[in-house]
């Protein structure tokens, strides 16, 4: 566990994708460090859960980000409330089905793009529009070791999560210019519910903590220092970069 003391009193935050795992752990990071936390996922329960658990000092909307027009409306209640989004951090993504890739449906394709690729770019899309607005900001994303190497058995995650990588590169050098850092963080196998969909059944999570290099699995608070990091004005001239947080698998 990081001992990196943060200061983000002041900032307002959005984690989309934030209800449960790496997003709840950031959110989580960020209140702690002073910030005015707006969570946003679908499960409404869970954002009740949420609210009450940081008591008030993270907000919750229900959003999927599938839907763009609800995407622009979230970003709209965020202003409305708090006047700016200062960070904002698009970590919705799901796993979708473990297996070949000539095993892959239609459906489920369509559902990792959907959710793990325009997601993201819905995110971005209103989050920059208002950072241009308000004169700057900063976007953390979320990709994957499968951002950056091959990962079998989860081919179309894989895609997206590359795709991920272009996107906050090329987004990254549109606003160089506009005080708008865009960077994304790219974890190795984390203990959270997603990973143990992913692989449950095929794979042991000692498996894959051997793989590893440091060779253990990694908790969502180490990701989520990595994101306050990339977040934080320490950060201040990192832009259009993909961070390994993997113990060593990426260069393994
Ligand atoms: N756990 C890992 O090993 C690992 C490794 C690399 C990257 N990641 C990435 O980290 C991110 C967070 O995953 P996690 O491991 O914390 O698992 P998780 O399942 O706990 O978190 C995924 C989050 O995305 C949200 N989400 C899913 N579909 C959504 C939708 N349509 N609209 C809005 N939100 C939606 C969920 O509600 C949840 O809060 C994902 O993008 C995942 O791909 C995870």
């Amino acid at each position: 566990m990081s001992n990196l003391k943060f200061d983000f009193a002041d900032k307002t935050v959005l984690v989309i994708g934030g209800t449960s795992g790496i997003g709840l752990a950031t959110a989580d990071l960020f209140a702690s460090s002073g910030a005015q936390v707006m969570v946003a996922g679908p499960d409404e329960d869970q954002g009740r859960e949420i609210v009450a658990k940081f008591s008030g000092s993270v907000a919750f909307h229900a959003v999927d980000v599938r839907d763009e027009s609800a995407v622009k409306l979230l970003i709209q209640a965020m202003t409305e409330c708090w006047g700016r989004i200062d960070i904002a951090i698009n970590n919705a993504g799901i796993e979708g089905p473990f297996g070949p890739v000539e095993a892959l449906s239609d459906e489920d394709c369509q559902r990792i793009i959907d959710i793990n690729l325009k997601g993201i770019w819905h995110g971005m899309k209103y989050q920059i529009l208002q950072m241009l607005s308000q004169g700057g900001g900063v976007i953390v994303n979320t990709g994957s070791s499968a951002s950056l190497r091959a990962i079998s058995n989860v081919a179309m995650y894989s895609a997206s999560k590359h795709a991920i990588a272009g996107l906050t590169k090329a987004s990254a050098v549109e606003h160089g210019r506009n005080n708008i850092r865009i960077n994304a963080i790219a974890p190795g196998p984390v203990r959270t519910g997603l990973l143990e969909r992913m692989v449950g059944g095929h794979i042991q999570l000692d498996e894959i903590a051997n793989m590893v290099p440091m060779g253990r699995i990694a908790e969502s608070s180490e990701i989520a220092s990595a994101i306050a990091w990339l977040a934080s004005d320490s950060a201040s001239f990192v832009t259009g970069h993909i961070l390994a947080v993997d113990g060593g698998l990426t260069v393994a």
